[in-house]
């Protein structure tokens, strides 16, 4: 009994040092509500004032600004992370003025992406920590 425990806090220790550094196979993925309801909607209204005027407010694209919803944007990440999304977003967007939003404001609109995506709500927030963020895998939508 006792030694089974000591295994399983061994299996837990080893999951604590990787978690944060990368997606490991078996990790948390976009399909396990990843992000709440409430952040979604933040994130929609800074998505309208930030983003909306290239991407278009339904997120389908507009001239050379692409769709950032659909299945070529869905190919474009999975098997990356969300984190990797995360800095692609942070570091490059909005095109006229990268960097312009705090790490909170860029969350919510992540989360809006992901919802817009058809990816579920869950009880947690998206953490705006780039590197729990690389802790969670961009998997293709379930069907
Ligand atoms: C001034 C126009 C403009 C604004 C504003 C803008 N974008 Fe972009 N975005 C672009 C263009 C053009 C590209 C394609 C060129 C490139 O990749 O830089 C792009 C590319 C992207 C990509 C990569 C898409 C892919 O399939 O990999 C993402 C993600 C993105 N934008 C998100 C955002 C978000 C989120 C915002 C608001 C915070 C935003 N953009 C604001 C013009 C814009």
């Amino acid at each position: 009994m006792s030694s089974r425990i000591a295994i399983l806090a061994a299996a837990l220790t080893v999951t604590a040092g990787i978690g944060g550094v990368a997606w490991a196979q078996g990790g948390p993925t976009t399909l396990d509500g990843i992000y709440t309801a409430a952040q979604a909607d933040q994130g929609q209204a800074q998505f309208s004032q930030n983003c909306a005027a290239c991407h278009g407010s339904g997120l389908t694209g507009n001239g050379e600004a692409p769709a950032l919803v659909g299945g070529e944007f869905i190919s474009n990440w999975a098997g990356l992370t969300v984190g990797e999304l995360f800095e692609r977003i942070r570091t490059t967007m909005p095109q006229d003025n990268p960097g312009k939003l705090s790490r909170a404001q860029y969350a919510q609109i992540l989360a809006f992406i992901l919802k817009s995506n058809g990816y579920p709500a869950g009880q947690k927030e998206l953490d705006q920590r780039t590197e729990f963020l690389k802790a969670i895998g961009f998997s293709p939508p379930a069907h």
